[in-house]
């Protein structure tokens, strides 16, 4: 839910839209010091000891589930994972009454993955809990953005003026949308680059430049590549992944010494990117994942521990 002012952050996380930049800043800096705790033997802190933190799952995924999984437990939380395939939403239970059957435990937070757009918001109005969007179809991934936010900065030092190129499939990408307007927040310049059947219509709104070649990547202080999202497909949007391949696809040669390189997962080797280059040093793909539990963990806690909106029922 949208709140005004600087530095707020509300119950729940459904949209970067939510967080001005000084709520941004705020969870970074929180996850810089959850970083440290992930460098210690005993991973854990007690701040969510005896809270429940549910993970709903209907979509496939690897780093988002299992570092919200992670980020819960270091926190000390009780956690329980629910994945739509081998639970009774396998037996046709609508996601309406698995939210309330789930809110019988009096979880304090949520974390929920949809191939519906609107998904969170919809669980929001259903549950006390704390409603974190991991990713509803196309529309956004807000903790996705906030490490890779976070990866950008302790690597840049600040995004102000930093030039980022997202290229590749954006019409179908929930990371995309989400990651514009964090970059766009922090002060970075945003250009999108694919071919225009996947660049969707009127998204320069959002505060971006478009462009369908690859010319001006030189100009790029970061390119952030986009996986092809074959399951979001349903035409056909390229005449063939080889002929993306040879006009998109990001490769070392591509690319400038000093440019960095990012991609959210899973990578296609070999298509938006070649395996050379996600095996390059100039790659950050590792560091976005090691990212993901931190900021995790600081989005549990700013939401659950640190929030104003605590505070004032208090
Ligand atoms: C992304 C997702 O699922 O939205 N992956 C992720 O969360 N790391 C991107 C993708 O699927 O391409």
């Amino acid at each position: 839910m949208s709140v005004s002012g600087r530095n707020r952050i509300g119950r729940h996380l459904l949209s970067i839209g939510d967080l001005d930049r000084a709520a941004i800043e705020r969870i970074l800096d929180r996850a810089e010091s959850f970083a440290e705790v992930a460098g210690r033997e005993i991973k854990k802190v007690p701040a969510l000891r005896g809270r429940t933190v549910v993970n709903l799952f209907y979509e496939s995924s690897t780093r988002t589930s299992s570092s919200f999984e992670l980020a819960a437990k270091r926190l000390s939380a009780d956690v329980v994972s629910v994945r739509s395939v081998g639970s009774s939403v396998d037996k046709g239970e609508s996601l309406k009454d698995t939210v309330q059957t789930l809110s019988a435990y009096d979880p304090a937070a949520i974390v929920i993955r949809s191939p519906r757009v609107g998904a969170a918001q919809l669980v929001a109005g259903w549950t006390a809990a704390s409603v974190i969007n991991a990713g509803d179809g196309k529309h956004e991934h807000p903790t996705q953005a906030l490490l890779d936010a976070f990866t950008l900065r302790r690597r840049l030092g600040a995004l102000d003026g930093a030039r980022i190129w997202i290229v590749g499939d954006v019409l179908h990408s929930r990371v995309a949308r989400s990651n514009i307007l964090a970059f766009r927040q922090m002060g970075a310049r945003v250009t999108l680059c694919g071919p225009p059947t996947l660049i969707p219509r009127g998204i320069e709104a959002l505060g971006c430049e478009t462009t369908a070649t690859l010319a001006r990547l030189p100009e790029a202080d970061v390119v952030y590549v986009l996986r092809m999202q074959h399951e979001r497909m349903r035409d056909s949007f390229v005449p063939t992944l080889r002929e993306y391949a040879s006009r998109y696809q990001i490769t070392s040669a591509r690319l400038k010494p000093g440019q960095l390189l990012m991609h959210p997962g899973p990578v296609n080797r070999g298509v938006e990117i070649s395996g050379e280059a996600i095996d390059s040093p100039q790659a950050l793909i590792g560091a976005q994942v090691k990212a993901g539990v931190a900021v995790r963990m600081a989005v549990l806690y700013e939401l659950l521990v640190g929030a104003p909106h605590l505070a004032a029922v208090a």
